[in-house]
């Protein structure tokens, strides 16, 4: 992938944007936290709470019980829970009047043409895979939130007056926490995903292929470029998800319009030493690549907490990256194994994931080649061999301006009808997390909404979101398909 459409005047507007959102909106008063619909007659009544609040918290509790381990959730690529968390969401959508079906990467799709099947369709999207102990609302918020603003118009019989098609699609997989490689599903589904991802095993030594198999989806290389979707066909795509960031909840707005999305890398360092008995090699004999490890990412830490001290030397970066890393660079050791894994053995070796993202492609490339270097001075240093690979990449993405002041615009309305007077602008963020709308981006527009949750608190059973910002979301969403689409 490319670095595309990413220019510094529009990296230093967007951290400018961050930051004045941020001083802008600390003093502003709290009014947004509870939103409560109107006491005037009739006027709750058309704020679908039914649908949009009710019914759509009881499926985010019902969805995230769908799990594949006991006491906590955790749905990755093709495992019995999301096949099963698949069935549910098509009973929804058929409910609220899509065609439905399964594409051969699993993703869900669901589907009205509206009065023009021929238009260009808006497909709006978010993912059904949940990290290992997640909450309930990433990912699953994105996809529940357009079933039952979708329904809404159902109910109101304008479903088939659409002015062009809307397909809501669940994405198989968006965390990548059984790969090490994300957006499987939207990836296919814009293109962009190489033939050789069919290949990636698991820690089971099973395949993306054979994982799409054991579930009757027989792919081949040809029948995953079928898959992509005629840009031309499209007119874009819209994805509403948890912010998984404090700032909503800090300025006291439930909604917020997504500016852009930070690049990621994911790697896998592999450090090996000599396996021996723990009493008896003398510390100075020893290639511990425990240690080793414990030093890379120390290192790690170092280098993203300071950027500019690290990559200071020889000048060769200027002084937009350096800035960008210092407000944006951030990176995360998530999972870390060794062997044999004992307590009186010195392990032979050690494995860990580094997450590490930025919202500069360029300074991310400079971290990571930084990074790099140190670490293999550090492991000869050590007399450890040391191994870095590279699993993923995703660039940065821009949120195409028209469609934002748009789902800006929805998101104003749904605050009106809930609240008498809106008098706030709604906020511009930049998310740190990585979503399927990066993917999707490569295939057309992408725009994209944010809900306030509690704490800002994400990736971890603690993720909420409360019931009424689930509704303002629906309302967002339907207001956005009722005046735009
Ligand atoms: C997805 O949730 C990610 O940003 O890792
Ligand atoms: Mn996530
Ligand atoms: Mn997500």
């Amino acid at each position: 992938m490319t670095i595309t459409g990413i220019s510094h005047f529009s990296i230093s507007s967007l951290l400018f944007s961050f930051f004045f959102l941020l001083s802008t909106f600390a003093s502003s008063s709290s009014s947004y936290l509870y939103p409560v619909a109107p006491d005037k007659d009739g006027k709750t009544r058309s704020l679908y709470s039914e649908i949009l609040r009710d019914e759509a918290v009881a499926r985010l509790n019902e969805l995230g019980k769908v799990s594949d381990a006991d006491g906590y959730l955790e749905r990755t690529f093709m495992s019995p829970a999301s096949v099963r968390a698949g069935i549910l969401i098509r009973e929804w959508m058929e409910d609220a009047g899509l065609r439905t079906w399964v594409d051969s990467m699993g993703n869900l799709h669901g589907r009205v043409e509206g009065i023009n099947a021929s238009a260009q369709a808006l497909l709006i999207g978010s993912h059904l895979d949940t990290v290992v102990d997640a909450g309930i609302f990433d990912g699953s918020l994105g996809i529940i939130s357009a079933i039952s603003a979708l329904k809404v118009l159902k109910s109101n019989g304008k479903l088939g007056e659409l002015k062009r098609p809307v397909e809501v699609i669940a994405f198989s997989d968006e965390e990548g926490v059984r790969f090490q490689s994300t957006f499987l599903g939207s990836a296919a589904v814009a293109g962009v995903l190489p033939v050789t991802a069919l290949k990636i095993s698991d820690k089971s030594g099973v395949t993306v292929q054979d994982a799409l198999k054991g579930n009757s989806i027989d792919i081949a290389e040809e029948s995953l470029l079928e898959l992509k979707y005629d840009p031309a066909s499209i007119w874009g795509y819209v994805e509403l998800h948890i912010e998984q960031g404090p700032v909503l909840e800090w300025i006291g707005f439930p909604l917020g319009v997504v500016k852009g999305i930070a690049g990621q890398t994911r790697m896998k360092v592999t450090v090996r030493g000599s396996q021996g008995h723990a009493g008896t090699v003398p510390m100075s004999m020893r290639r511990d690549p425990m240690a080793a490890a414990a030093e890379l990412i120390v290192l790690l830490e170092s280098l993203c907490k300071h950027p500019r001290e690290f990559l200071s030397d020889g000048g060769n970066y200027n002084e937009f990256t350096m800035e960008s890393l210092s407000t944006s660079l951030v990176c995360t050791v998530g999972e870390i194994s060794t062997w044999p894994s004992a307590s009186n053995v010195i392990p032979s070796q050690v494995t860990f994931t580094v997450d590490l993202r930025a919202i500069d492609d360029v300074g991310r490339e400079a971290a990571l080649y930084e990074l790099s270097n140190r670490m293999y001075q550090i492991c000869d240093r050590r007399s450890v061999s040391c191994s870095i690979e590279r699993k993923h990449d995703a660039n940065a993405v821009i949120c195409d301006p028209e469609l934002s002041s748009q789902l800006k615009s929805a998101a104003y309305t749904a605050l009106n009808g809930m609240i008498a007077e809106v008098q706030d602008e709604v906020p511009v963020l930049m998310s740190g997390a990585g979503h399927d709308a990066m993917a999707l981006s490569y295939l057309t527009k992408v725009g994209m909404l944010f809900v306030r949750c509690r704490g800002g608190i994400s990736h971890s059973p603690e993720e909420h979101v409360s019931d009424d910002d689930v509704w303002t979301a629906g309302l967002a969403l339907l207001a956005f398909l009722e005046t735009r689409v």
